[in-house]
């Protein structure tokens, strides 16, 4: 059986019912064709080939399946058995911009768009399936991973991730969506048990990752490496077989983490598919199993069915049609160019400092988040970019003849964790701890240029390897002295306008004093530095809003303030490396390393994020949806119609100033007189509106109906409770314009 006469198979027959049942339309064939394959062909599928492939079967013209990293660019080319590079020359890609910066744009066109990016450059690169999207609720403040998920609120992050994974799936490109489930931090990652109720766990974490298999037909899930409630994920029975198979119906395949798999007979009886990497589980050990009859061949059966399914719904690409051309292409970087613009949330803006005043003659930007390019670090995540406009490029070319443009580092970077022998040099530009106080010679040069300049943009926050895969953030401070450097500058010049270069927030406490505008600048990948200088010269209003809350002080969000975390085992580092060379160690017949597994308590319920604030009226420095423009926008009067299947809220909404700008209108639920437990108010609805200078819009919002139930734990089902709401019509979780109540 050829291939490619299977793929047209496909779109031969009849429409799909759902999402996931277009991945069965081959069932009979795929049947037909695992009764010619030999156990051993069969379990060859069950594990990794290379360090970023897993096999077909070369006789039955059966393609491996050729795996990415997602999912913010494709990564680059690794050597077969490692993630080290190969060295190739046409595997650049193109850099979008982070997790946290797409959900900035509150905007499920941009997330389907940059999902065509990756699918596209994908294909160019002969990858069948994306590691991505990273949809994982963004619980701390301080996870090393925030910047890849996408905000704390879980209607937010799903709907982001059902459009990504529609933007991949529609370019013929798999995602994998990542990572299931309750992966929230990088403490104990590899061991850590989270343990979460289970209405928490529906309504919450399990969101993002429902939305994209239901409605986005998400082709492949990949487990997290931590347990939820004592199982580990890549074997948990309750997250794979029954929730994510049985209730949402879902026809692909799974694939572990890196290094996340952890025994033969869990994994094959709970829900994995394919162990990356090593063979030491999904390997001989199966075909022994089954020889003692501990396992069954219809199993294993079923398991190559569910891989084979979307390897024929997957075109292959040749190899000698892939790689030919660059992987960045332009269509793409016009794509993270059009996010990055939509993404950057204006913060603060005392005195209307921004955009900045035409007179301008010379411009002081300060500070090494101004030239640091941040395509790379961060772990998995990083990416080879073709090209990264920084901030200072972006502004001096913005600025061009006419404005002077000058820069000062400001303070020391700090690169991290640093692999390989000590350097032998000092490098006056690099620090050797996070908290090294400001160096006197640098703050020099940096207030002595702020002084003779018209405005000062000082770059703060963080960089890649403090927010970083594989540790959590010691706490959200600005690091390296970043708090006596923008005192000093704004003592020199109040002219000032700080950008925080970061994925996660950062303790504003004292920045915020010396800042009359502040900007939220994130990684905002390949075109990042352009659409910010945009911003900043006021080419186009700034339009992003807060995905995450920035609180007062860490201490004062839920998981810290209930001590939940970080808890207090010590089992310290991060296990990933060792457990992935155990593995790969395994297969010369090494035995892996046991650990404990410490808790993690989430005790917070769903009072996650803006929820817990709200709930708990603890202020905080920035909240959840905030995000201001260069123009002001008038909500009008809002009607209510509630029917039995939608609840919708139609206003008219009017750009009063003299530019186009972009308002994202957001609607919260809050709950009156009910016997179920709720937050204070949850996000529902929300759209981005783009309005011309005077234009006014009428927009409906509406929230479905089944979006109001709650899991009951009693029924175990989603459960409508009939009674009053209150619906809360906002820009921004904090600026609620209007109120209505109404009946379900
Ligand atoms: C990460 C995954 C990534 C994988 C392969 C793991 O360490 O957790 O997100 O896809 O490595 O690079």
């Amino acid at each position: 059986m050829k291939f490619f006469g299977l793929a047209l198979l496909v779109a031969a027959c009849a429409g799909p019912k759902s999402p996931q049942d277009r991945l069965t339309v081959n069932d009979k064939q795929i049947d037909k064709i695992i009764a010619q394959m030999t156990l051993e062909e069969k379990v060859e599928m069950l594990h990794s080939k290379t360090n970023m492939s897993s096999a077909g079967v070369p006789r039955l013209g059966i393609a491996d399946m050729n795996y990415a990293d997602g999912p913010f660019g494709i990564r680059e080319e690794g050597v077969p058995n490692g993630f080290q590079p190969a060295g190739w020359t046409l595997d650049s890609a193109t850099y979008f911009p982070t997790g946290s910066a797409l959900a900035a744009t509150w905007s499920k066109e941009m997330a389907y768009l940059y999902g065509t990016g990756m699918g596209k450059e994908a294909r160019l690169r002969g990858k069948d399936v994306i590691l991505g999207p990273a949809v994982n609720i963004q619980r701390l403040p301080v996870g090393g991973r925030t910047y890849e998920y996408l905000s704390e609120d879980p209607a937010l992050s799903a709907l982001l991730s059902l459009y990504y994974t529609k933007g991949v799936q529609d370019q013929g490109t798999a995602v994998c969506i990542k990572h299931f489930a309750v992966n929230n931090q990088e403490t104990n990652r590899g061991s850590v048990d989270a343990q979460v109720d289970e209405r928490t766990l529906r309504e919450i974490y399990l969101k993002p990752f429902e939305r994209a298999v239901r409605e986005g037909g998400a082709m492949s899930v990949m487990p997290a490496y931590n347990k939820v409630n004592g199982n580990y994920c890549s074997e948990n029975e309750h997250l794979l077989n029954e929730i994510l198979r049985g209730e949402w119906g879902f026809k692909g395949f799974t694939v572990s983490d890196w290094g996340g798999t952890h025994s033969t007979m869990g994994a094959m009886l709970h829900g994995l598919n394919v162990q990356m990497t090593g063979s030491n589980y999904l390997g001989q050990p199966v075909i022994d199993s089954i020889a003692t009859g501990a396992l069954t061949e219809s199993l294993v059966d079923e398991k190559v069915r569910q891989i084979l399914r979307v390897r024929y719904a997957i075109e292959v690409i040749p190899a000698d049609v892939a790689n030919t051309q660059m992987t960045s292409q332009p269509e793409s970087q016009r794509i993270a160019l059009k996010v990055a613009e939509k993404s950057i949330v204006l913060l603060k803006n005392q005195g209307g400092v921004l955009p900045l005043s035409k007179d301008i003659k010379k411009i002081a930007v300060i500070g090494q988040n101004a030239v640091l390019k941040t395509q790379s670090g961060g772990v998995g995540a990083g990416v080879k970019a073709l090209y990264e406009i920084t901030p200072l490029q972006g502004i001096q070319k913005r600025a061009g003849n006419s404005i002077e443009v000058v820069y000062a580092p400001g303070y020391k970077n700090f690169p991290g964790r640093r692999w390989g022998p000590a350097p032998t040099t000092v490098d006056p530009l690099v620090a050797t701890a996070i908290d090294e106080p400001a160096d006197p010679s640098l703050l020099a040069e940096a207030v002595a240029a702020a002084r003779d300049a018209d405005v000062v943009i000082f770059f703060g926050g963080t960089n890649k390897s403090i927010e970083t895969e594989g540790s959590d953030r010691r706490d959200i401070k600005l690091p390296v002295g970043q708090e006596t450097v923008v005192q000093a500058l704004y003592e020199a010049n109040p002219n000032l306008v700080t950008v925080l270069i970061s994925g996660g927030p950062c303790d504003l406490q004292v920045l915020d004093q010396y800042s009359p505008a502040i900007v939220q600048g994130w990684w905002n990948g390949t075109e990042g530095g352009t659409a910010l200088a945009e911003v900043l010269f006021g080419d186009i209003a700034p339009s992003g809003k807060l995905p995450f809350t920035f609180p007062v002080k860490l201490e004062d969000s839920p998981a810290f303030a209930l001590g939940n975390f970080p808890n207090a085992d010590p089992t310290g580092g991060d296990l990933f490396t060792e457990r992935y060379r155990q593995d790969m160690a395994g297969q010369q017949g090494g035995r892996r390393a046991q650990r404990p597994s410490p808790e993690s308590k989430y005790t917070e319920g769903s009072l996650v994020g803006y929820r817990w604030f709200d709930t708990k009226n603890v202020p905080v420095m920035y909240a959840f949806g905030h995000g201001l423009s260069y123009v002001d926008f008038a909500y009008g009067p809002m009607t209510v119609s509630a029917k039995k299947k939608a609840v919708k809220v139609t206003f008219d909404l009017t750009n009063n100033g003299s530019m186009p700008a972009d308002e994202v209108v957001q609607l919260y639920v809050r709950r009156i007189g009910s016997k179920v437990e709720w937050p204070a108010k949850e996000l529902k609805a929300f759209d981005r509106i783009s309005l011309g200078a005077g234009e006014t819009k009428t927009v409906t919002l509406e929230i479905p109906v089944d979006d109001l139930r709650y899991w009951n734990v009693d029924t175990n089902s989603w459960t409508l409770e009939h009674g009053q709401l209150e619906l809360l019509l906002g820009s921004a979780s904090d600026d609620i314009r209007q109120k209505a109540e109404t009946k379900i």
